[in-house]
């Protein structure tokens, strides 16, 4: 019987590191996980950040406008490309990533507990795209995002630009400018974007491509 169970273990053990090593396993995000695999990694996902966020507090002023105010141009600055937003219908990350990254604007988005939000944007999530953002931000800044997702339900177009065009700055902290830079980065981006014909053929394009453009000139 023992025998048996060691057989079987150096079979298990030799058969996956064939497939590991074999290559066989496609790692492209355009290959989509099977239904199975897929409720796997959703159930290992939710019980993962259940158990580590239990035992933070949430402030019970997420309501406050002042603090949706805080969150919500860093929220245009450092989510949205990937999460959508009123108004922004689609970017090229958006459509790229797999898993592809909620919409909580979307009205059959699931929303999470403000504890998961919270604990999900301080540490990120593995293998997703999701970054962690706990190393560069407060605790307070975290919970403003958390508040402003709260609000992105039925927020329209036009309270979005409003609220994210504030003309607030992103920080209230010494690292206020870093997103700035971000920004500068971003123009690169669109340079080399006209430079490369086959890309997009004018940042105006890319713009549009980019769903940034929400009230429309020629249409
Ligand atoms: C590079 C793309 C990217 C950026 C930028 C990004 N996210 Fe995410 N985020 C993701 C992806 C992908 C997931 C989904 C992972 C999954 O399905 O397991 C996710 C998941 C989440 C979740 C989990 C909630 C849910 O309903 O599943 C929250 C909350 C979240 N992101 C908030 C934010 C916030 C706030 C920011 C900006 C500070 C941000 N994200 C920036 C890609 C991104």
């Amino acid at each position: 019987m023992k025998k048996a169970i060691l057989i079987l273990l150096v079979v298990i053990l030799l058969g996956g590191s064939l497939f590991i090593w074999s290559g066989v396993y496609n790692i492209a995000a355009t290959d989509k996980h099977w239904v199975i695999t897929n409720k796997l990694i959703e159930i290992l996902r939710e019980r993962s950040i259940e158990v580590r966020a239990e035992d933070i507090i949430v402030p019970d002023n997420l309501e406050d406008p002042a603090r949706i105010a805080k969150g919500a141009p860093n929220y245009e600055a450092m989510c949205s490309s990937c999460h959508l937003a009123p108004g922004v219908k689609s970017t090229e990350l958006y459509e790229g990533l797999y898993p592809q990254p909620p919409v909580f604007n979307n009205a059959t988005h699931e929303a999470h507990d403000e504890k998961d939000n919270f604990w999900v944007i301080q540490n990120g999530l593995k293998l997703t795209g999701m970054p962690a953002w706990g190393g560069s931000h407060s605790d307070d800044d975290i919970w403003a995002l958390v508040a402003f997702i709260n609000q992105l339900d039925d927020m329209s177009a036009e309270e979005y630009l409003a609220i994210t065009a504030g003309g607030e700055d992103h920080h209230d902290g010494t690292d206020e400018d870093s997103h700035e830079d971000d920004a500068a980065d971003e123009d690169s981006h669109e340079d080399d974007a006209a430079d490369e014909d086959s890309h997009h053929e004018t940042p105006a394009d890319e713009a549009e491509a980019h769903g940034e453009t929400t009230t429309g000139t020629g249409t």
